[in-house]
């Protein structure tokens, strides 16, 4: 497949992704083996590894969401984490795996983690398909980690620059003149 005009290359392609969400998938299944699971997706940026890698875990599982503001439109987190849309369903008493498509200063992840925590849980656990710890402003420790990788922008497989490029297959490295553009 064609790389996208406006990206610089591909970091990982159609294959690495699925190769590894079949490998988190699998491992996953075994650890929650006899349990049934409540996969928290992380709107909008991980709706395409959770819809992948949640059919690649053979345990019971249910799903809900959270969006939750981080970065805003522009290509730096500003910090401030909100809750904008919130769990349907209780998680008291369940097995919670956070899925989300990447850590990167840690403020959301960090967040999000404390806060399940105090819902009553049995286990809070986070998967993640990306980690970019060059960036890390808080400790967040990753139960599951896809990919760790360079401090680059990267889009594609749910992940935006300014709402686009979240269905490009692959992850690729966003060309710095369209984010440079935009500052
Ligand atoms: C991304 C990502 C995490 C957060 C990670 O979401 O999905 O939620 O940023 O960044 P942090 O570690 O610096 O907190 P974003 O705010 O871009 O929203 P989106 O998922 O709708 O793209």
């Amino acid at each position: 497949m064609e790389i996208h005009p406006d990206c610089e290359r591909i970091l990982l392609s159609e294959g690495d992704i699925r190769k590894r969400v079949v490998e988190l998938g699998r491992q996953i299944s075994l650890d929650y083996a006899g349990k049934e699971l409540m996969a928290v997706g992380i709107l909008k940026g991980a709706m395409i590894f959770l819809a992948d890698l949640v059919r690649n875990i053979t345990v019971p599982t249910r799903l809900d969401f959270m969006a939750v503001s981080s970065y805003g439109l522009s290509a730096y987190s500003s910090g401030e984490v909100r809750i904008l849309k919130d769990l349907d369903q209780s998680v008291e008493g369940c097995h919670v795996l956070i899925v989300e498509d990447i850590v990167d200063t840690g403020l959301t992840l960090n967040y999000l983690l404390g806060n399940l925590k105090s819902r009553g849980p049995a286990s809070v656990k986070l998967c993640a398909l990306l980690d970019k710890p060059s960036r890390r402003v808080l400790p967040v420790e990753i139960d599951y980690n896809g990919f760790t990788i360079p401090d680059e922008f990267v889009v594609g497989y749910g992940l935006d620059y300014n709402e686009r490029y979240r269905n490009l297959p692959q992850i690729m490295v966003l060309s710095p003149r369209v984010y440079k553009k935009g500052e």
